[in-house]
């Protein structure tokens, strides 16, 4: 942490201030507990967290101290990092793969809510379990060809709702308590997609003469990385995701959970990089696609952003197309198209882009030795 526990007006005050020559990460706490407010006041069910999107300890706290009790993990040290805040949590391990001596070490931290979606993954997971099957919930994970997110998962993992209806009924046999989870993908623009799975959920429940113990409807709620706005709010989704629970099971809704982790974090953290050198209308930054913004290509956009002098003085040049490169010596890191910069804009400038608390630090790499500096504290994580 970046001069910790000093808090920041906005990422802007401080990079004038600490004039930092790494990238640095500006987490607000006030937008964290806000966003978590609106998923706990407005999903129809339970908000567990998907600590993959972002494992920093200042974030894990936060959403706990914000109310946020239960938690999506996906490896073991994804258990440790909360067992560490949060020793008794209801944890989720919903990587549908695991390793044998993963799904142990879940076990003896007392895990008991794993997915499958094949007969071998859950042949592993009720051997391994021996002695423990009734306590466990056993969730299957069903894919859909659904397109609209930027990541299909659908391509990883899911089993065909047929595949589905038997593990259903396998879980139940044997004792565990069976429930059905989905992701329709990360970062999905269609607010319906959720709804689609929903009534495949029941239909599949219904195929396997099985009565849900819960259903899960994973994450997948986007984030407006262009124009603030330019994707439906969150209500739209727990709307839709309400109805068609409504709609597709009639009186016996079963208890819903989802597991958001990009739209829990996103605009809870700015992203403070400065320009190393102009080149024409060519832009090098100090920090690329195996850093922060890692996600630029795979998006297709560089997120919205401010440039500032190392003053502080907005640059006010027209905007005007630049070829962006990281600091790597990789010509792959690049970002995305020609996004449009100041005209006017210089060495030694800082270039704050908004809503990367996701999938940013995360994801960042040591490649040729860049790193991101680390996080700082701001009160907002506006970049204006
Ligand atoms: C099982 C599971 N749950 C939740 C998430 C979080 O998804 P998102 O970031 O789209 O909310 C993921 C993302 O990979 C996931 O694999």
């Amino acid at each position: 942490m970046f001069q910790a526990p000093f808090v920041y007006d906005a990422p802007a005050q401080f990079a004038v201030s600490a004039q930092p020559e790494a990238p640095v990460f500006c987490l607000s706490h006030g937008v964290l507990a806000a966003t978590a407010a609106r998923f706990l006041e407005g999903f129809p069910g339970l908000t567990t967290y998907a600590v993959k999107a972002n494992p920093e300890p200042a974030v894990v706290r936060a959403l706990l101290h914000a109310g946020v009790t239960a938690f999506d993990v996906a490896s073991p040290e994804e258990i440790r990092l909360v067992r560490a805040f949060a020793p008794e949590a209801p944890l989720h391990y919903h990587n549908p793969v695991k390793s044998r001596a993963e799904i142990r070490f879940a076990l003896s931290e007392g895990v008991r809510v794993f997915a499958a979606d094949c007969p071998q993954e859950l042949a592993k997971i009720l051997e391994e379990a021996r002695g423990l099957v009734g306590e466990l919930e056993l969730s299957v994970r069903f894919r859909l060809p659904i397109a609209g997110a930027a990541y299909d998962f659908g391509s990883k993992f899911g089993a065909d709702p047929e595949q589905a209806v038997e593990l259903l009924r396998a879980v139940a046999a044997v004792g565990a308590l069976p429930s059905l989870t989905f992701h329709p993908g990360s970062q999905c623009l269609v607010a319906t997609a959720h709804a689609a799975y929903i009534r495949k959920a029941a239909e599949i429940a219904r195929e396997a003469g099985v009565s849900l113990h819960r259903l899960n409807v994973g994450g997948g709620f986007p984030v407006s990385y262009g124009e603030p706005g330019e994707v439906a709010p969150l209500e739209a989704y727990f709307a839709s995701i309400r109805a068609a629970a409504q709609e597709a099971f009639g009186a016996a809704v079963p208890p819903l959970v989802c597991e958001p982790g990009r739209a829990m974090v996103a605009e809870a953290c700015a992203l403070v990089t400065r320009v190393k050198l102009v080149r024409g209308e060519t832009v090098f930054l100090n920090d690329g696609v195996y850093g922060g913004l890692a996600e630029a290509p795979i998006l297709k956009i560089l997120p919205r952003r401010r440039v500032i002098s190392a003053e502080g003085v907005e640059r006010s040049g027209a905007p005007q197309p630049f070829t962006v490169f990281g600091p790597t010596c990789d010509s792959l890191d690049r970002m995305p198209g020609a996004p449009l910069l100041p005209a006017d804009v210089e060495e030694g400038d800082f270039v704050i882009f908004e809503g990367l608390g996701a999938y940013g630090s995360a994801t960042t790499t040591r490649f040729n030795g860049y790193e991101a500096a680390g996080y700082a504290l701001v009160s907002t994580a506006a970049a204006r």
